[in-house]
């Protein structure tokens, strides 16, 4: 968990404040939007160098006895009741508005902040379990007046939940008895994907598992932010996505290249789907976009204070090699998105689900997307539903040799012809090659009329 002692400044460890106002500086310069992950939840039970225990009395910030801390974790939990904890706390946001010139925060862990219980409970997604007597009505206030006024006063100002229990008005606006956030992250979808590569023979991934879990909530996908490594998995002293695919891979064996091969285009396959299908917002974890080989760890007494891993190796891009590959597929990616707005187009329909063969399609906008997930099977003729009659030429192959792939594919199968055959319940049908463990983004050429 996060442990903030100071709320109004960066930690020195990373440098002053004039050091952060020049880092938003110049992403502005750069077109970009900077935005916070604002730690409201809790704060460090530390009484040397935080708050608890600020005026000596155990009340002051903070509930007092059991309800003073996470049930788990210890931190101290705000009265949020308490008027001037909603000044401190509302001040705060403020200032990294107007001093730091901040667009936008992510309010860490609100099921924390939301329920008595922490967030620790099991939800079946009954509404009794958002409205019982664990739910914290002053948290509640505090984060409807929180988004009340930030986009009062700032209306460009974005807010983004990071809630594990999914509280049902979560971007509803607060006039509606929302709590008013303009996106969420969903946790669900790093969360699959981890499951999956960690306890899920390749073979026996459920492709419906896989698309119900992307396209869930469909009425709010639009709020929604999706990604593929979960920054708490990293974090928490578990495994790095890239660790998970590349760690246990011996360089001495002789399924060296194979698995490499595999870890190499799961993660790219992995990438892909989700950014072009989950929701209209994607998330990467730093280091996601090139395989970052570690977890990130910052010093504690479990590790003996080590710094070894409290960093990103961005000199890994400097070399030829897998980190630099996966780095080149992840820009091709965002510039698909640049060129063609696939993000703004509407949710897509996965028209094609097959758990046998373990082939995903979906159309999106005049994009055509197709994985194939078996580790084994190529196919040489798959029949795939489209609308359009026409040509379809690939632009985005998962398994070029530039990107680190195989390069299976030959040039003269990269532009395909539909037959007029119904398939998928479309009116049309292209049958092209699918070799085993690669994604293909096709795109409408040529309409033909007949
Ligand atoms: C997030 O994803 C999970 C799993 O797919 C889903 O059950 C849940 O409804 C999603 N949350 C929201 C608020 O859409
Ligand atoms: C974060 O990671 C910890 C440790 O693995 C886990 O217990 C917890 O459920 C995770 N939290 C979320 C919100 O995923
Ligand atoms: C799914 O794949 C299996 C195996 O390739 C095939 O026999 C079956 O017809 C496919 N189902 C659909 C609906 O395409």
């Amino acid at each position: 968990m996060v442990q903030v002692t100071n709320f109004y400044a960066v930690s020195s460890r990373y440098g002053t404040p004039e050091d952060f106002k020049r880092l938003v500086d110049e992403a502005h310069g750069l077109g970009l939007l900077v935005f916070l992950e604002m730690v409201h939840s809790y704060a460090a039970a530390d009484e040397m160098v935080g708050l608890s225990m600020f005026d000596g009395s155990n009340d002051c910030f903070f509930h007092s006895g059991k309800r003073g801390q996470h049930k788990f974790w210890g931190t101290r939990m705000f009265k949020y009741g308490d008027p001037d904890v909603l000044h401190f706390l509302l001040s705060n946001l403020n200032w990294w508005i107007t001093e730091y010139q901040i667009d936008g925060f992510q309010f860490h862990s609100v099921s924390s902040m939301l329920y008595t219980h922490n967030g620790f409970a099991s939800f079946t997604g009954d509404m009794e379990e958002y409205c019982n007597q664990y739910v914290d009505r002053d948290a509640q206030l505090y984060l409807i007046l929180a988004n009340e006024i930030l986009h009062a006063l700032y209306p460009n100002i974005i807010t983004i939940a990071e809630d594990a229990t999914y509280y049902p008005g979560l971007c509803e606006p607060t006039s509606q008895g929302g709590l008013g956030f303009d996106y969420y992250v969903n946790l669900s979808v790093p969360k699959m994907w981890s499951t999956f590569l960690e306890s899920v023979p390749d073979l026996e991934w459920s492709m419906t598992k896989i698309v119900n879990t992307l396209i869930s909530d469909r009425e709010y996908a639009d709020k929604m932010i999706v990604y593929t490594e979960n920054h708490n998995q990293s974090i928490s002293g578990r495994q790095s996505f890239a660790e998970i695919l590349f760690g246990g891979i011996d360089k001495d064996s002789h399924h060296y290249k194979e698995s490499l091969q595999r870890g190499s285009s799961l993660h790219k396959m992995i990438r892909l789907i989700t950014f072009t299908s989950g929701g209209r917002a994607y998330l990467s974890f730093m280091g996601n976009e090139f395989g970052h080989p570690k977890r990130v760890e910052f010093p504690t007494s479990s590790n003996d204070n080590s710094y070894s891993n409290a960093n990103r190796q961005w000199d890994l891009l400097e070399k030829d090699g897998i980190h630099r590959d996966l780095f080149s597929f992840d820009k091709d990616m965002m510039k698909l998105d640049e060129n063609l707005r696939v993000l703004s187009r509407r949710i897509p329909n996965f028209h094609h689900v097959n758990d046998s063969s373990l082939v995903i399609s979906y159309i999106r906008g005049p994009l055509l997307f197709v994985f194939n997930f078996h580790p084994t099977h190529s196919y040489d003729s798959y029949s795939i539903g489209v609308d359009e009659a026409g040509e379809y030429q690939v632009i985005l192959n998962t398994d070029e040799i530039k990107y680190g792939g195989q390069g299976i594919l030959k040039e003269d199968q990269y532009l395909q012809r539909t037959v007029s055959r119904r398939v998928d319940g479309l009116r049309n049908c292209l049958q092209v090659s699918l070799p085993s463990r690669t994604a293909q983004v096709y795109k409408l050429r040529r309409i033909l009329r007949i």
